[in-house]
């Protein structure tokens, strides 16, 4: 049975993605930060083959806690999911640099964190997978003005998720970065385009289909591909 591990599994995108993995049978390990209020995720772990462990992305020490709680077990696909948008700034304005800083810590900084401190996990796998959710705001050929802080952020790990996918190819390590759509979740709010069902589905089979050949590649959740 393959294993996932999940970031930001408490809700929205994460959570369903858990719930599509574990349906299918894969061992699913959902990170959050707050496993006591994470609700429909322990609903969920009832099941059996979905375990939760604690876990804040941008606190370095309980990343490397957990990798070392995970010593031996191969890990097939890892989703870097956990994400925040931060203040809703007005253009030419950013109202909190240190949101700035917290935003570039949690969207660039822990994704590359948690994909280098498994890395021992997924080469035990065979062709192990790096899922980065980014967004196509952090295009910077598809970009428009405004949102600073949140596109800077997603256009940041691009940049070190394509660097580290030349680096992993010739591990045999696929690494792409989706836009998941926009999405009626807390972050893409009720009046988005689609559900996380639709997000989910199209994302798995974009992570189902994609090789090696594809690695440091950028899809939209439809498979088709983005510009960076
Ligand atoms: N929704 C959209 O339209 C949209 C569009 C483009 C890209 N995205 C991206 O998709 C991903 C998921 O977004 P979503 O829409 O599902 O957002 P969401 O509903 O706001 O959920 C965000 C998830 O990230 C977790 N998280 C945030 N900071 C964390 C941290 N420091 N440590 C661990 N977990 C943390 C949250 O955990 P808590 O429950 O503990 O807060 C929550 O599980 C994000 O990367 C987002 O940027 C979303």
């Amino acid at each position: 049975m393959p294993t996932v591990f999940i970031t930001g599994a408490s809700r929205g995108i994460g959570l369903e993605f858990a719930k599509h993995y574990a349906g299918q049978g894969w061992q699913v390990i959902a990170a959050v930060r707050a496993p006591d209020t994470a609700t429909a995720l322990s609903s969920l772990s009832a099941g059996g083959n979905v375990s939760i462990e604690r876990l804040d992305v941008t606190d370095d020490a309980a990343v490397d806690a957990v990798a070392a709680k995970l010593k031996g077990h191969a890990i097939e696909l890892l989703i870097n999911n956990a994400g925040i948008y931060g203040d809703r700034d007005a253009a030419l304005s950013i109202g909190n640099f240190d949101t700035y800083r917290r935003v570039l810590a949690t969207n660039i900084a822990a994704p590359m964190k948690v994909a280098l401190s498994l890395l021992p996990n997924l080469k035990l796998a065979d062709g192990a997978k790096i899922l980065t959710i980014s967004s196509r705001m952090g295009s910077i050929g598809l970009s428009g003005g405004g949102s600073y802080v949140y596109r800077s952020s997603k256009a940041g790990v691009n940049a070190a998720m394509h660097a580290l996918a030349l680096d992993l190819k010739p591990q045999g390590i696929t690494a792409i970065v989706a836009h998941p759509g926009w999405v009626r979740t807390d972050m893409g709010g009720s009046g988005a385009d689609i559900s996380v069902q639709e997000s989910v589905a199209g994302l798995t089979s974009v992570i189902a289909r994609a090789t090696l050949a594809d690695s440091g590649k950028f899809f939209n959740y439809d498979g088709a591909e983005l510009a960076w």
